[in-house]
């Protein structure tokens, strides 16, 4: 299997998703061949919550990656129909990794790819900024 699938499937069991039991992992494919992994953490206080591919960004953005220094992204989630990233983690992979491939895949072997920029098109960033 690709490993950035097993990184993505591997994640999801350290989701701590207690309250919507939607548990989901991540996995960002550094330039380096490094993969970074996410889960989603949910809290009390739902509003918290952040989602497994912000986790995967945020890790590998405090670790030291260069934004834009990433070549794919893979999500996992136990769905029929492949889960996408929400909006805000669209926003968020565009400003870090730009238009890359997105692999969606569940615990079945089904996949979809897509790149960032399908799934966020028009999208605001920086070059509007002035
Ligand atoms: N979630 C993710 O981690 N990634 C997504 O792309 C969609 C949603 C999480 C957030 C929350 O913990 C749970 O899934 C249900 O929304």
């Amino acid at each position: 299997m690709d490993p950035l699938l097993a990184a993505a499937i591997a994640a999801r069991d350290h989701a701590h998703a207690k309250y919507s039991n939607f548990r989901v992992g991540a996995a960002l494919e550094l330039e380096n061949g490094q993969i970074v992994s996410g889960c989603n953490i949910e809290n009390a206080s739902y509003g918290l919550t952040i989602c497994a591919e912000r986790v995967a960004v945020f890790k590998a953005i405090s670790d030291g990656a260069k934004p834009r220094a990433f070549r794919r992204v893979a999500i996992c989630a136990d769905t029929e129909t492949l889960t996408p990233p929400c909006g805000a983690c669209r926003q968020i992979l565009w400003e870090f990794c730009g238009d890359i491939p997105v692999i969606l895949t569940n615990l079945h072997g089904l996949t979809r790819e897509f790149t960032v920029g399908q799934l966020i098109p028009e999208a605001f960033d920086d070059s509007l900024l002035g």
